[in-house]
């Protein structure tokens, strides 16, 4: 049984592909009695480095644990400007700002590319710019060529925020995270691979990733394994507890593992998606030009015709058991931040934030349930219109 079908919704959003394999394994650990940070999280530190062909990973216990790390080991502090999109979800403004510094939000290429603009990044650059954080939005590979050169050409970092994109290659044949000089990812519940909170971090330079591994637990001098009921070691810097589980690791090795498998009919759902939606007026489906290029497909998300109104169509496909979501409210326009900063306008973002929705997509979904979203989309599209035909003539 998939968490799909635990809930009144005919199609979710999302949905884990958590099954036997992953329950033998939890049992494994359970029955082994050490819970806490051991070897399994090892093995799959190694096993999810070698996936992406880099040398090694650490693991920790969130996707935001995992960006805090990066900016603290790679010297990111007080003052510093760190540039990132503002269509992503708040975990790296948030983090930024933990660490002291000032996050700088950039707009996105286009309705149809949601990532990060380099041009935009270039423009937004200063002599506090320490960092650039990119995200790979739904999957796809932001320009990283142009980014590595634009932050290398003037000594800033660069940050991938890969909680979209495990196991992704960009066009060089790179795996998106490896690119940059540190690459997070998030085993949240919705994302492609899950351990229920967790993260991984891979690094460039070995010392940057022996940073975030000392920080990760309090920057102590003997792993937590070895301690001595709280005497025997030392405190070598500020550092906090981020340490995933034994659980979620034994849970992360599985999910890895079946990774490529559950991709592919993600991939199914979304060619399915694009055949039945391509050509309606005015509904724009992002990345539709990408295609033959790698992707986690983790979101489909479409731009509703220009003056749709969101909620109605929100609620007419919730009426028919279709759950959607919204990714993102743009940073900039949550209040913390638009607190911050009042007078940011970004021409690509604000344009398109009314009209984002995401639609179900995941690896238990099933022909019957990608034809009952299409046809809830274009019943409730309809509708819409017909709404607006009847408003435009009241005064
Ligand atoms: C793009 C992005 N960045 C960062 C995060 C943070 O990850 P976590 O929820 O594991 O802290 C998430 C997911 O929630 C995400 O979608």
């Amino acid at each position: 049984m998939s968490a799909a079908d635990t809930t009144p919704w005919r199609v979710t959003l999302g949905a884990t592909t958590l099954g036997e394999r992953e329950i033998a394994a939890v049992t494994q650990v359970l029955t082994g009695g050490w819970l806490s940070m051991g070897p399994v999280t090892r093995t799959f530190e190694r096993e999810f480095a070698h996936a992406l062909g880099a040398a090694d990973a650490v693991a920790v216990s969130s996707g935001t644990a995992a960006l805090h790390l990066a900016l603290l080991a790679l010297g990111i502090g007080p003052g510093d400007e760190v540039i990132m999109p503002a269509l992503s979800f708040v975990a790296a403004a948030a983090m930024s700002v933990a660490v002291g510094a000032v996050p700088v939000f950039a707009d996105v290429r286009s309705p149809t590319d949601l990532t990060l603009d380099p041009d935009d990044v270039e423009r937004r650059i200063t002599a506090r710019t320490r960092a650039v954080v990119v995200m790979h939005y739904a999957g796809y590979a932001a320009d990283l060529a142009r980014l590595r050169r634009l932050t290398a050409d003037r000594g800033l970092s660069l940050i991938e925020d890969a909680a979209h994109a495990p196991a992704v290659r960009e066009r060089d044949g790179a795996f998106l995270g490896t690119v940059g000089d540190v690459g997070c990812f998030s085993f949240y519940a919705n994302k492609n691979m899950t351990t229920g909170e967790g993260g991984m971090i891979v690094a460039a330079d070995p010392e940057v990733l022996a940073r975030c591994r000392s920080l990760r637990s309090h920057a102590m001098s003997t792993s937590p394994r070895e301690r001595d009921n709280g005497s025997g070691y030392d405190i070598a810097a500020l550092g906090f507890n981020y340490r995933p589980t034994e659980i979620g690791a034994a849970i992360g090795r599985v999910q890895l593992e079946r990774l490529a498998a559950d991709r592919e009919i993600r991939a199914g759902v979304v060619a399915d998606y694009r055949e039945a939606l391509a050509g309606v007026p005015g509904l724009v489906l992002p990345f539709a030009d990408r295609a033959g290029a790698d992707t986690a497909d983790h979101l489909f998300a479409v731009l509703l015709p220009a003056g749709a109104a969101r909620a109605a169509f929100r609620t007419a496909l919730a009426s028919a058991g279709v759950q959607t979501s919204v990714h993102y409210t743009p940073t900039h326009h949550l209040t913390y931040y638009r607190r911050r900063l009042p007078d940011l306008r970004l021409p690509v973002t604000d344009a398109i934030a009314g009209r984002l929705v995401s639609l179900p997509l995941h690896a238990c979904m099933s022909g019957d349930q990608s034809r009952a979203v299409t046809d809830s989309v274009l019943t409730a599209l309809r509708a819409n219109r017909l709404e607006k035909g009847r408003t435009s003539h009241v005064r």
